[in-house]
């Protein structure tokens, strides 16, 4: 837990934002996100927020890390939602931050039920999703009229080591697949969408690190992308992408422009 100082806030019960950080580049911070982060007396933070958006925060303000550190586990989700009642209840302004938007696959709804079970004032300050970060740094779009109408976001967060999807749906034509959390598992998720359907030749990629200078893409098939990521050895924080919209990046990559979306 990194205090900056012990200063209070106000008096009576404070506030929580849930805020969100986007997915990693600074300047994808929204004008609210960074002015609720320059206003906040505590800042309860997740392991994929950066550094440069932390250094927003006052001078005085109560720096706490809720995240994952090598070999250590994060705080149980139980005791965030306690921090920030008991934050909250000490008068504190408090914002949640996270990385990317609170409400896709951040826990932000089971914090808000606590908080307002409570009766604290709460606020959701929506940030740019990894998958849209993604989209716009690799020339991925999520969806085109020639390629996908819908496009799903799915976690392939491993539950006793497997993988609890709708394959079926899953594996429609015509769609984008963005997978969250989903590298450990992406032998599984490979081989279960080619059995309900897809062509081992679709088109398929794992991004890491989108927006951010340490990006990676690595693009493929269904059939080789699990064997391509191992060799490239591409760790979290990963998104995998499914879908003919990946036959797009090296078209729109090599646009002369495309310096301006890639990561400074
Ligand atoms: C707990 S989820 C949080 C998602 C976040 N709330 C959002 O809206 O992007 C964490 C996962 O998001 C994905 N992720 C987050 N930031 C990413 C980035 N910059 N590049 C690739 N994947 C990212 C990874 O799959 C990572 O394991």
């Amino acid at each position: 837990m990194d205090m900056r100082s012990n200063n209070h806030g106000g008096h009576g019960t404070g506030k929580v934002a849930l805020v969100g950080a986007g997915p990693g580049d600074p300047e994808l911070l929204t004008l609210r996100a960074a002015r609720r982060i320059a206003e906040a007396d505590a800042i309860v933070y997740d392991q994929l927020v950066g550094e440069a958006i932390l250094d927003l925060a006052k001078p005085s303000a109560r720096l706490i890390y809720a995240g994952k550190k090598a070999g250590n586990h994060a705080l149980p989700q139980d005791e965030i939602n306690e921090l920030l009642v008991d934050l909250a209840r000490r008068g504190l302004n408090v914002v949640r931050l996270k990385g990317g938007d609170p409400f896709i696959f951040g826990r932000g709804g089971e914090e808000m039920q606590r908080l307002v079970a409570c009766g604290i004032a709460c606020e959701v300050v929506p940030g740019v999703t990894a998958a849209a970060g993604m989209a716009a740094c690799t020339g991925i779009p999520l969806t085109h009229r020639d390629h996908a109408q819908t496009v799903v976001f799915a976690t392939g967060h491993l539950k006793e080591n497997t993988v609890d999807l709708d394959w079926t749906a899953l594996a429609r034509p015509h769609q984008t697949v963005v997978i969250y959390m989903g590298l450990g598992a992406l032998e599984i998720i490979c081989r279960e969408l080619i059995t309900h359907g897809l062509p081992g030749s679709t088109p398929a990629a794992v991004v890491h690190a989108a927006t951010t200078p340490r990006q990676r893409i690595v693009t493929s098939t269904l059939a080789m992308l699990s064997a391509d990521v191992r060799a490239a050895a591409l760790k979290t924080p990963s998104l995998i992408v499914v879908g003919t919209v990946v036959d797009l990046h090296p078209v729109l990559m090599g646009h002369p422009g495309h310096e301006a979306v890639e990561p400074a």
